[in-house]
């Protein structure tokens, strides 16, 4: 399998845009979002997922309507995703929008999401959706505003809700322990930075690493005070998701093969950690498959400028 670096780049480019272009997308354009969005791989394949493009209509305030922080400008579209299932809906949720959001990337649409964790019911009969319908949260996407006047407005707004502080590794992985915070080895070190990278509400980033016999696990912060106390506690399961995309991603983009297997579901010996942190799952990995041969990942230049 070839390496494919458009991929990896857009894990790290992607940035939340909150200043858009209110043009609407040409429609060969939509077409492709559409296919995107049927190309997503499930967490659990036995949740039902469901996503509608809309265009964003004049007067409509997502951000208001949802319930949701800070301001967004000009948006000409968004994604309604929702989902049906029993098991891990939230991860599957965040699992599947990270997906569409890192391919949009790579195309050169921005994109933003918009939670919905503390209005879900008022988003259910608004979009018509069933009773049991989990949300999550909405997609906006279109093309980023170019003018000065918008990119400058862009990297304000991301840095009001605390985007261009991104944990350093050494507080996201740890070797052995949970004493033990580490910076993790070449062969994983480029999975770690994927999900270092992603976007997570109010910018809480829940996930935390520890390798332990040769395998990843992923646990996600139970007692984020960013989050706030309700039901929007329970981002820290839909951004876990997001940061298992990031990694099924660029595990995609290097060649390299594994899966998730959620902690809750078969794992006898979950490792020994903090009240706090919740044990979500661990990544299997075929060792002969690591790298695919890709140059190391702090050559890899990228556009720092999308938002
Ligand atoms: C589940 C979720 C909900 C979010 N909700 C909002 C929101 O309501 N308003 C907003 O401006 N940004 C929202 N964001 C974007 C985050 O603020 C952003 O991802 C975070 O600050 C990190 O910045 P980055 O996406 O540029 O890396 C949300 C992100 C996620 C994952």
């Amino acid at each position: 399998m070839l390496p494919r670096t458009d991929l990896y780049e857009a894990i790290l480019a992607r940035r939340s845009v909150r200043r858009y272009d209110k043009a609407l997308l040409e429609q060969s354009m939509l077409t492709q979002v559409r296919e995107i969005i049927s190309r997503t791989v499930p967490l659990i394949p036995e949740n039902r997922y469901e996503a509608t493009l809309r265009d964003v209509a004049v007067g409509e305030d997502l951000v208001r309507d949802l319930g949701a922080y800070g301001r967004i400008v000009s948006p000409p579209h968004y994604l309604t995703p929702y989902m049906l299932g029993q098991e891990y809906v939230l991860e599957d949720l965040g699992y599947r929008a990270e997906q569409i959001a890192v391919h949009l990337t790579a195309m050169g649409i921005g994109t933003c999401y918009v939670g919905a964790l503390r209005r879900e019911a008022e988003v259910r009969s608004r979009f018509n959706l069933p009773e049991e319908a989990r949300v999550g949260a909405f997609l906006i996407f279109g093309r980023p505003s170019t003018t000065f006047g918008g990119r400058a407005v862009n990297r304000l707004m991301r840095a009001a809700a605390g985007a261009s502080r991104k944990l350093p590794v050494e507080r996201l992985f740890f070797q052995d322990t949970f004493d033990n915070p580490a910076t993790p080895a070449t062969d994983i070190a480029p999975l770690i930075e994927a999900a270092q990278h992603s976007p997570s509400a109010v910018n809480a980033q829940p996930w935390r690493f520890l390798q332990r016999d040769g395998q990843l696990y992923l646990f996600v912060t139970r007692d984020s005070r960013r989050y706030g106390r309700g039901p929007q506690e329970h981002y820290c399961f839909y951004d876990g998701g997001i940061a298992m995309a990031n990694i099924t991603l660029a595990m995609e983009a290097l060649g390299m093969r594994g899966q998730w297997m959620m902690l809750g579901r078969a794992e006898p010996q979950i490792p020994r950690h903090p009240t706090n942190l919740h044990p979500l799952a661990t990544l299997v990995m075929e060792r002969n498959h690591i790298m695919g041969g890709l140059s190391p990942v702090s050559t890899i230049e990228y556009d720092q400028h999308t938002s």
